[in-house]
């Protein structure tokens, strides 16, 4: 049975000064795939260390379902847990490790053995189960790690940054067979990560930290779309972050420095807009007298789209725009004057 985890204003302070998380409030769903995403040091570990009961909160509670469990010890809590360094044991056999958690409930041999061969099908390790972690790839050492903590049927399982030493490819394949294996099991999972592909590839919901406390929470999409404050626009993808202001004395708008921009729609008086690079329609300004020009100054070239940077015309601004490549039109090149233009609906206000 999968359930529900609410943190409610979980705070934990380290030494008296450092406050790792900070006034904390998530509740994550049963059956959700939950990720915490922020750079490193924000505090995500801590939190899901609060969330298994490895570490004591300093105030505030954690409710799992709707039990509090805030003084409930780690081993009653009922998770499972995968770390980035696998954590096996390295002189026992796969299906020794896989058992580990099973043996300490004190189960009998003919159900641990038919739980630990289910756990390693599970992650397409069947056969596996005499070897030594030794005799694994990477890869295959996570999936033991995973196959180790859903073997004791968890109500929630906790990883943190587990995909983080796998190369890409293989990182990738993993996250396809993790959320797979998560949904199947209709696991409630929470999902450390500092990277925001991943977090936004696999997650049901995610709750963007920084310096200890939640900047936002929502579906991929929204965050992406709809990023709050300049720190979300700026760890999620791309953004041109920009400081706007009606133009004295007259109708138009213009950025800090007096470069002039379309109006924004909703704005009222000095504000920050977020612009998502992929939006801001960028062409060769030969012939156009529309939108804000400038030149190329530089080109990367992504495969399926081209990420362009403008320095605005009689400006020290630059902007961020990405286009599609088309077949047999090579992209721009550096110093190409452009013209760029977005629709009004395209801009994010910002609270800060
Ligand atoms: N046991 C500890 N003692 C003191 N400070 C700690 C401890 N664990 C973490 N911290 C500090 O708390 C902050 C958050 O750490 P952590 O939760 O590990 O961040 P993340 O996982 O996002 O990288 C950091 O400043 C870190 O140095
Ligand atoms: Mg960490």
């Amino acid at each position: 049975m999968s359930a529900s985890i609410s943190l409610k204003k979980a705070t934990k302070v380290f030494d008296g000064a450092v406050r790792a998380v900070d006034a904390v409030d998530i509740r994550i769903e049963a059956g959700e795939f939950f990720s915490l995403l922020g750079p490193s040091g924000c505090g995500k570990t801590t939190t899901l260390r609060l969330i298994a009961g490895f570490e004591t909160p300093s105030s505030g509670q954690i409710l799992l379902g709707e039990r509090d469990i805030t003084g409930v010890p780690a081993h009653k809590r009922d998770m499972g847990m995968v770390f980035q360094n696998y954590a096996l044991f390295p002189h026992r056999s796969v299906n020794q490790n896989v058992a580990f958690g099973l043996r300490m409930r004190g189960m009998d041999k003919a159900e641990i053995a038919r739980k630990v061969a289910w756990a390693l099908e599970l992650v397409s390790l069947g056969g596996y189960g005499d070897r030594r972690p030794d005799q694994l790839s990477g890869g295959q050492q996570q999936r033991v790690a995973l196959a180790r903590a859903i073997v004791v049927e968890p109500t929630v399982l906790l990883c943190d940054e587990p995909l983080g030493a796998l190369d890409k490819k293989l990182r990738q394949q993993m996250q396809f067979e993790l959320k797979e294996l998560q949904r199947n099991l209709g696991l409630t999972t929470v999902f450390v990560t500092h990277d925001q592909e991943e977090a936004m590839a696999m997650s049901d919901r995610l709750a963007v930290m920084n310096d200890g406390k939640v900047e936002q929470i929502g579906t991929p999409a929204e965050i992406y779309n709809t990023p709050e404050s300049r720190f979300v626009a700026d760890f999620i993808g791309d953004a041109n972050v920009m400081t706007c202001r009606p133009s004295p004395g007259s109708e138009g708008w213009e950025l800090e420095d007096g470069t002039p921009i379309p109006p924004i729609s909703g704005g009222k008086g000095a504000c920050v807009v977020a612009l998502r690079p992929e939006r801001v329609d960028v062409r060769p300004a030969a012939g156009l007298s529309n939108g804000v020009h400038g030149v190329i100054e530089s080109v990367n070239y992504l495969g399926g789209a081209t990420l362009y940077r403008v320095r605005l015309e009689g400006s020290a601004h630059r902007l961020l725009a990405q286009a599609a490549n088309a077949t047999g039109t090579p992209p721009m090149t550096v110093g190409t004057a452009v013209a760029l233009s977005w629709a009004q609906t395209d801009l994010v206000l910002l609270k800060e």
